[in-house]
């Protein structure tokens, strides 16, 4: 996109990055599915999580694409732990995906959105008790097991219920990824999974096969998140692959169930172009070809959770602009009225972002801040970013934040967590609403002799 500066006439040349239905109105703002974002703003009120469906749908129906045409025996299923709640709960499934849940709470949101059992997957690395009643109960497609422990009280409460789970290994394959520490899943050193080498993970596999009450289907594994390079999932696939031949060997067992878990990076910067999804895809194939050949193992039926992948790119946190604060020959502080509450990944991971000056959209950059939220400590946002004049009321658009943001909100200094705004063709509808004061004191409770 090309600007010119009005004050020198100079050309000043610049890359706006707009994902999904995003595109810059008549009027100069930022619009997204058809609705003004700062008419958003005034409508629902700021911080305001805007969700593009039709950018969800885009990924939901290309990663399905992708995969039936390079491994036609493929099921994808959304990692609801990037953005589950009951409106995005009917999005993938009537996209058709599955959907892997991690918790008591998303199992019960996962099913009081209707989805039917048939097609969740149930994962954690310490399931409580009560979680595996209700997945047994329910009847899920598929439950993930991440420990020896774990498959034989999974093996007791299937037999006081009379049920026989069809249930995953979960294994750790020890590859390296080059991704943020705190989201690198797949290590040896590890709480997830068992380690295919040291003896751990046959030994799953072998319990498993052993007891009456499970069903062994396949392995699982998830390497890690946000991972932009294709090489660290060949290597897994690889490893995994030689796991099932060695299963076969040892066991007679012929697994054909492989879950490579999620971890596809997404775009946030417009510097940064993750592998798109046909080519991650047909790396994985031909991956999965080559080595099911070298092991002589016959087909295989391939699953993916991605989370990330799916929603980043749909979401966008929409903010006003309050106090700008100007350290002469230092920086310049932007705050806005949300910050690490409803966005925590740049305090936790570091994370970047792009934002837009929503009503200035069009505006060439005319300074460098730096975007802080308005809790009481050093939240920055976004570190030295490029914008347009900037005044207190102002609409600031953070891209990318569709996944792990909604999903990690929290209540620090008693924040109202934000509404959850789902808009296509025009409309915006309230899917998840702003909480209240009230919903904050709720569940507090005083007890008598405090009163
Ligand atoms: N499957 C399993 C078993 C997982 O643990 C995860 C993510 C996924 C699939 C989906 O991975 P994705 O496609 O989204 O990369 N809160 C962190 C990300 C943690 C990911 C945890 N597991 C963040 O904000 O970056």
């Amino acid at each position: 996109m090309i600007f010119y500066c009005k004050d020198s006439g100079e050309r000043q040349e610049t890359t706006k990055m707009l994902l999904g239905t995003q595109r810059i109105n008549e009027a100069g703002r930022l619009e997204i599915g058809g609705c003004d974002t700062v008419d958003l703003a005034k409508r629902f009120g700021t911080p305001l999580y805007v969700v593009d469906e039709q950018c969800m749908r885009d990924a939901c129906r290309a990663y399905r694409a992708a995969f039936e045409r390079h491994w036609p025996k493929s099921i994808i299923s959304f990692s609801g732990k990037a953005f589950l709640n009951m409106a995005a709960c009917r999005i993938v499934d009537q996209e058709g995906l599955a959907l892997d849940v991690c918790s008591g709470g998303e199992l019960h949101t996962a099913l009081t959105a209707n989805v039917s059992p048939a097609r969740l997957i149930v994962h954690g690395n310490n399931k409580s008790t009560q979680e595996m009643t209700e997945a047994l109960k329910a009847g899920c497609w598929l439950i993930v097991t991440d420990s020896l422990p774990e498959l034989a009280l999974l093996n007791d409460l299937a037999g006081q219920l009379g049920k026989r789970p069809d249930i995953l290994v979960r294994l750790s394959p020890g590859v390296e990824v080059d991704t943020h520490t705190h989201i690198r899943l797949g290590q040896v050193d590890t709480k997830f999974g068992l380690n295919p080498d040291n003896g751990q993970g046959m030994e799953a596999v072998k319990e498993a096969l052993a007891l009456p009450n499970l069903k062994l289907r396949g392995i699982h594994c998830h390497i890690g998140s946000q991972i932009f390079e294709l090489r660290p999932f060949r290597e897994t696939i690889e490893i995994m692959v030689k796991f099932l031949a060695r299963v076969k060997a040892e066991t007679g067992a012929q697994l054909d169930l492989l879950d490579l878990g999620g971890g596809l990076g997404s775009q946030y910067l417009s510097q940064e172009a993750p592998p798109s999804v046909e080519e991650y895809a047909a790396a994985i194939a031909d991956a999965l070809k080559a080595s099911l050949a070298k092991y002589d193992l016959g087909e295989i039926t391939l699953l993916q959770e991605p989370g990330r992948s799916l929603t980043a790119e749909s979401g966008t946190t929409l903010y006003t602009i309050g106090i700008i604060k100007e350290i002469p020959e230092v920086r310049t502080y932007v705050s806005v009225d949300g910050g690490l509450s409803d966005n925590p990944r740049p305090a936790l991971y570091q994370a970047r972002y792009n934002a837009i000056v929503a009503n200035k959209a069009s505006s060439p950059p005319a300074q460098q801040v730096t975007i802080s939220g308005k809790h009481c400590e050093t939240d920055t946002l976004i570190e030295d970013i490029d914008l347009p004049s900037l005044a207190p009321g102002d609409i600031l658009a953070v891209q990318s934040t569709g996944a792990y943001n909604y999903s990690m909100a929290s209540n620090y200094n008693r924040f109202t967590r934000p509404a959850v705004v789902l808009v296509h063709n025009g409309e915006a509808e309230v899917i998840v609403r702003r909480e209240t004061y009230e919903d904050l004191v709720d569940k507090d409770v005083i007890p008598p002799r405090l009163k």
